[in-house]
């Protein structure tokens, strides 16, 4: 089991967590993770099956993603967060994203993780986000699935604004921080009212 490991800095840290079965939800990850990086957060990116709990705490942002599968999460991540829930990430930034079908009634993996999240006692730094995908057959069987195009574009920018946002409660809390640390980083904290 890899630990989550991110190098020594002062820098707001931020993991991106996902599950995928081909692929997607990955790029999608990596995507975000770019965008979190371009707005200075010192981020890693790491699949749920590499992922060790206990690394999770030393973060102040972390996004759970996964693949709608069954109009929920996958079992694979249902497990994961259960096994959270016995670590206790609560007073950290939490975001929900997914990858799905463009159906009418297609549920929503995001959807799950976000309510988890928020009764693990994240606070919900943006609202959650599905990247489209479309599915991949070969002789009518089911094959794969390949994203929309501009889906990846869009949640770097979606990283992007999320490292926006942060920063601004950040220096709002805190003015003339450039730093946000560890157990330190609670913009609340530095300024509870
Ligand atoms: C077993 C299974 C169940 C699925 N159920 C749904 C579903 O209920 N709703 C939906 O929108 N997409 C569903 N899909 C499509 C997946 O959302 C799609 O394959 C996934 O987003 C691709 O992401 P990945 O490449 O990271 O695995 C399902 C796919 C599989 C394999």
């Amino acid at each position: 089991m890899t630990s989550v490991q991110s190098s020594v800095s002062n820098r707001i840290k931020a993991a991106v967590i996902f599950g995928t079965r081909y692929g997607n939800t990955e790029k999608i990850a990596r995507s975000l993770e770019t965008g979190l990086k371009g707005s200075g957060f010192d981020t890693v990116c790491v699949d749920e099956r590499n992922a060790a709990i206990d690394s999770l705490e030393q973060y102040d942002l972390i996004c759970f993603g996964a693949p709608t599968e069954g109009f929920s999460a996958p079992k694979s991540m249902k497990e994961f967060l259960e096994r959270v829930k016995t670590n206790g990430l609560s007073r950290k930034y939490g975001f929900a994203f997914d990858t799905k079908l463009d159906w009418r009634v297609s549920g929503s993996a995001a959807k799950f993780i976000e309510k988890e999240l928020t009764e693990l006692g994240l606070q919900i730094v943006a609202p959650r986000e599905s990247a489209i995908v479309y599915t991949l057959k070969e002789g009518g069987t089911i094959v794969g699935a390949r994203l929309k195009e501009g889906e990846a574009d869009r949640f770097e920018k979606i990283g992007a604004q999320i490292g926006t946002v942060l920063a601004a409660v950040r220096e709002s809390n805190n003015p003339g921080s450039s730093a946000m640390t560890g157990s330190q980083s609670r913009p609340e904290e530095a300024n509870p009212n």
